[in-house]
């Protein structure tokens, strides 16, 4: 006797792929913070559209092909005694037809969703509605700058909910990648070039983005936050960003103040009212509203600034602020200073 496996069997095996498929997708609607299937403004939503669309035209052709497949396998199987050469046939026409006109219209159906969308993602608002920031990617930590209003922050990028964003994308060193996975598609912040891409979140929240291409020692850390608040919240966010901090009277804050001032901080670091004015680092005029710090990898708290500020590299391998051996009295003060930068 050959071997035979009875049709109930190939049944349960083509079960068993769409229970494994079902699974594989309910594993992907979970609601976690990078989850680009579950999207919260209109070019998350279309892209994961698209994919959707994609992915269940794909699901149908693959049945119908593996079904087949299947079908022919079992079905003209070698069987005993039949040792003789199959019938041999050479062409069929019909058949040939149908299998290069259906892809074509599977292709065509595919084509015509994708380019709407690439058109519509790439369709920058210009109004006066559409709030426009500045991202630059350096090595690892994102900047982001309110050119209308003047403002220049790091690590968390504040949106109005509901509002459309025209993003320009540059890079300060190498190549880095722009991307808020819940928020829409990513876009490569390159050298000397300015690319362009828009969003707009529809919810109130805490989104997490990273950068997306492999650019150096800590690609890892380089991640940022987009904080979605309400017009008004907002609003207020912004104009506390333009006050410009006073010259500190507070003793330990006072001294920080001047650790920071005549120490090699002002080598790379802005804060608006001070001496300090270099752009190579991130600008740190309300570092102490900021909820993270050193490339939004860690919570904005006095233990994690004295940590990172007693020895950066070990914090983020490759960090381009060095260990500076500080004394604990002066990395108390920084700590004062900085935190106090509201
Ligand atoms: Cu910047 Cu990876």
């Amino acid at each position: 006797m050959g071997f035979r496996i009875r049709p109930p069997k190939g049944l349960a095996f083509l079960l068993l792929i769409i229970a494994v498929l079902v699974l594989f997708l309910t594993g992907c609607a979970s609601n976690d913070p990078q989850n680009a299937l579950t999207p919260v403004g209109p070019v998350g939503q279309m892209e994961a559209g698209l994919f959707t669309t994609i992915f269940w035209i794909a699901v149908v052709v693959f049945i119908i092909v593996e079904a087949l497949l299947l079908y022919t396998v079992f079905r003209f199987r070698r069987r005993p005694g039949n040792d003789g050469m199959p019938a041999q046939t050479h062409g069929n026409t019909a058949l040939e037809l149908t299998w290069t006109i259906i892809p074509v219209l599977i292709l065509v159906g595919i084509a015509v969703p994708t380019l709407t969308t690439i058109a519509s993602a790439s369709n920058i608002p210009t109004g006066p509605n559409a709030l426009k920031v500045g991202v630059v990617g350096h090595q690892w930590w994102w900047e982001f700058d309110y050119p209308s209003q003047g403002v220049v922050t790091a690590d968390e990028l504040h949106l109005p909910v509901g509002t459309k964003v025209a993003l320009t994308i540059q890079s300060a060193d190498v190549i880095h990648s722009f991307w808020v996975p819940k928020l829409g598609g990513k876009m490569q912040a390159i050298p000397n070039q300015v690319n362009q891409m828009w969003l707009q979140a529809d919810e109130i929240g805490t989104f997490d983005g990273q950068c997306y291409q492999l650019c150096g020692t800590s690609h890892a850390n380089m991640r940022f936050k987009v904080i979605v608040q309400s017009q008004a919240d907002f609003d207020k966010w912004m104009a506390d960003q333009k006050t410009v901090p006073a010259k500190p009277t507070a003793a330990e804050i006072a001294k920080g103040y001047q650790v920071f001032t005549t120490g090699p901080c002002v080598g790379c670091h802005t804060i608006e009212g001070t001496d300090a004015k270099a752009k190579i680092g991130p600008n740190l005029t309300h570092f102490g509203s900021r909820t993270t710090i050193a490339g939004a990898i860690m919570e904005n708290n006095p233990q994690n600034l004295a940590k990172w500020l007693e020895d950066p590299p070990a914090v983020k391998p490759g960090s381009l602020m060095p260990n500076y051996h500080l004394t604990k009295d002066q990395v108390t003060a920084l700590v004062a200073y900085l935190e106090s930068l509201k």
